[in-house]
């Protein structure tokens, strides 16, 4: 039987998830593409030929003919309609972060807690990057020796106008708070951020530095550069007592001429990390299938760890100084 997927928004990520579910994803049907723009919802359903189109996301959610669901409208709307997917009982793979608020992401803690079982996936898809699984792997494995720190670096050709140094934070590193404390297999104590006194124009948004610190005492960097012109741009390096691992980004060719090798990069996300969202997607579908969320997967809790940590990191921005990160005591359903 197939598990019949709705998606909710229909954007950038939206329409990628459903080009995934319809050509992708076996054991998986795109049943309903559903955005607040009738004309948008219909464009990706013919474009990846969806059952059905929608427009209210609630009415969707509760439909009979949908098993599960794919949330990829705003960040605002995360926490709402997983409390929806949540009250019908039907797994959700909520694009991250799970909320940009606190609050609303222990909201859903509560609710997939009095429900006794867990329906929520996090897209923090890195998780299902074969590079930072290999970096993890080195971890377990032991072949290094101790994690000693590790260093991250995110930047993106351009950002909307009007892109603060606070949205870096919360929209774009909750990436890397994610894939840090998954990777080293901990959680942060303090954040401390900074912004360069001189941007290259008064428009452009200044990148944001961090430095965390996971309760095991690693230092933690992060770059997050959202107006960084040359291309989409993700690195990361992993220091450990006997050796390093860095990643390369999957480049396909190099091409040579006029005295010159020449790797291209990305206009964006979406190619570097196609295999992650694939597979991630692939978990979804067999916790779906199964009730059991891959190991790999991000939980509700991991949602709101990040989430704790981009709050902190909006409030050290701002105040300029060291902020302590306090995570609350794990529920039980969330003990691995
Ligand atoms: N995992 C990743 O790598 C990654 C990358 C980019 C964006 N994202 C996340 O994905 C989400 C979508 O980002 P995007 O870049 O596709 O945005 P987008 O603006 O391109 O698309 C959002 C879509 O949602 C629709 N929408 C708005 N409110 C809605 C509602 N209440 N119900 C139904 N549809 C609604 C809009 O009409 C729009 O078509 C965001 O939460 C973002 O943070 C994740």
């Amino acid at each position: 039987m197939s598990s019949r997927i709705a998606v909710i928004g229909a954007g950038i990520m939206g329409a990628d998830h459903a080009r995934i579910i319809a050509e992708d994803l076996p054991g998986a049907t795109l049943q309903v593409v559903c955005d607040a723009s009738a004309e948008r919802a219909r464009a990706v359903a013919e474009a990846h030929g969806a059952h059905d189109v929608a427009t209210d996301p609630d009415a969707a959610i509760r439909r009979r003919d949908v098993d599960a669901v794919l949330i990829a409208s705003p960040d605002q709307t995360h926490a709402a309609l997983t409390l929806a997917c949540i009250e019908t009982g039907k797994p959700v793979l909520c694009e991250k972060p799970l909320s940009p608020d606190s609050r609303e992401c222990l909201a859903v803690i509560d609710a997939e807690t009095a429900r006794g079982r867990q329906l929520v996936q996090v897209g923090f898809m890195r998780r299902f990057d074969p590079s930072y699984r290999e970096m993890r792997a080195a971890l377990t494995g032991n072949t290094l020796g101790a994690a000693l720190m590790m260093h991250n670096f995110h930047r993106n050709v351009d950002a909307p106008a009007g892109f603060t140094g606070a949205m870096a934070i919360t929209n774009s590193a909750p990436h890397e708070f994610d894939i840090a404390r998954f990777v080293l297999g901990t959680d942060y104590r303090t954040v401390t951020a900074f912004q360069p006194a001189v941007t290259a124009t008064s428009e452009r948004v200044a990148p944001v530095f961090m430095v965390l610190e996971t309760t095991g005492g690693q230092p933690v960097s992060i770059e997050i550069n959202n107006t960084a012109t040359y291309g989409y741009d993700v690195r990361g390096e992993l220091v450990c007592a006997t050796g390093t691992v860095s990643f390369n980004a999957p480049v396909h060719t190099r091409v040579n001429a006029e005295l010159q090798s020449v790797e291209r990069y990305p206009a964006d996300w979406r190619p570097r990390f196609a295999e992650a969202y694939r597979l991630q997607n692939r978990a979804f579908v067999k916790f779906v299938e199964t009730g059991i969320l891959a190991d790999a997967a991000a939980s509700a809790w991991d949602g709101l760890a990040a989430t704790l940590a981009a709050e902190a990191g909006v409030r050290a921005l701002t105040g300029g100084s060291r902020v302590a990160v306090t995570m609350p005591e794990r529920p039980p359903l969330y003990r691995r």
